[in-house]
């Protein structure tokens, strides 16, 4: 089978598994965990950040910041396509009593720098104060689109010009700093959190982090422990992300040459829709011609490849790790294969 449905099915390497036996462990509720102390350390390093804490998930993670940074009434601005607003089960208002408000992505997952200004309220008795905005870099539903360090300073100076904080939800922040060659403190200079996952295209079996100011990190640990995610000798799935960010990191640039040579191969099948030069990382996303994506994936899953179905009649295909050249060449033939068969063609 190849599986393309997501970056989240990747496996812990070899040398994930060896050092999650051998990790040195304590109690992190107590702070005593020295492998989780070593990752919040580096996490907080190659973010330009003075603290990190760990979490069980990105959508903890969003959703610890989300809290950290807002009262119960005020308002966040997020794009209505971000992963914070569509996938994270309205978890900011159920559990914080926020009030999210979504201004529309532009296919690049980029917010019109106007419209977040205009969305920003007036001070006033009878407004929700806007206590954040919410970015995401790359983009999961604008096919992986990639965030640049301009951009997203040019949101933060609106956010904070009106006391709003800016959080940047970096599930894959890796992928963008590969893809724009520049460390990943530059992409999140101007913003005041940010979160990114472990647990995608590096590979480990669980684990998010989310970077800030020791002030904000230590507002976010009893977020945290409100929300039951305190975790005692977690030092086990610690240990794996630190293989993660030394040894995983450089290695997602085949994840996006991949992703290239997929798109390329996609986009000169008939009655695929998709235009390769939009590709920037590990995610693919395409229509098929006739609409009818579901039974599209079941067709091309009775053939061993599995895509994923994430909205209106788009198609999702997402490299990683374990996944070479090779199958996605063999990819790409069941993609032809099925699609001569749907546009009625005599097979080859
Ligand atoms: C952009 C983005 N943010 C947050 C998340 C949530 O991460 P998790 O699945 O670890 O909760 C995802 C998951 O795919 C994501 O793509």
């Amino acid at each position: 089978m190849i599986d393309l449905r997501s970056d989240t099915v990747t496996q812990p390497s070899p040398e994930m598994r060896r050092a999650m036996y051998e990790a040195e462990l304590g109690d992190d509720v107590y702070g005593e965990d020295p492998t989780v102390n070593r990752l919040e350390a580096m996490a907080a390093e190659r973010t330009g950040k003075e603290a990190a804490m760990l979490v069980v998930s990105g959508t903890m993670g969003n959703l610890v910041c989300g809290l950290a940074h807002c009262q119960r009434g005020d308002e966040m601005i997020v794009g209505a396509d971000a992963h914070i607003f569509v996938n994270e089960a309205g978890s900011v208002a159920s559990l914080g009593g926020v009030q999210v408000r979504t201004i529309p992505n532009d296919e690049r997952g980029m917010l019109d720098p106007d419209r977040v200004q205009a969305a920003i309220r007036p001070v006033g008795l009878q407004f929700p104060r806007t206590a954040l905005v919410c970015l995401e870099n790359t983009h999961n539903r604008c096919s992986g689109a990639v965030l640049t360090p301009d951009y997203t300073d040019t949101i933060a100076r609106i956010a904070h010009q009106w006391d709003a904080a800016v959080h940047l939800d970096g599930a894959r922040l890796f992928n963008a700093a590969v893809y724009l060659d520049v460390p990943p403190r530059e992409l999140v200079r101007s913003v005041d959190s940010v979160m990114f996952c472990f647990s995608k295209g590096l590979c480990c079996p669980v684990g998010s982090i989310i970077c800030g100011t020791k002030e904000f990190i230590q507002r976010a640990q009893r977020t945290r422990n409100t929300l039951g995610g305190g975790m005692r000798q977690v030092g086990v799935l610690a240990t794996a992300a630190l293989v993660a960010l030394e040894e995983m990191v450089y290695r997602l640039a085949d994840d996006h040459h991949n992703a290239r040579r997929l798109a390329e191969g996609l986009s000169r099948i008939p009655g695929i829709i998709l235009d390769p030069a939009q590709i920037q990382t590990n995610i693919v996303i395409f229509q098929v011609a006739d609409g009818d994506a579901p039974s599209f994936l079941r067709q091309i899953g009775e053939r061993g490849l599995l895509g994923h179905h994430p909205y209106d009649s788009k198609v999702r295909m997402v490299t990683h790790y374990g996944i070479d050249e090779a199958d996605v060449d063999e990819a790409l033939e069941i993609v032809e294969l099925v699609m001569k068969e749907r546009l009625g063609a005599p097979r080859s």
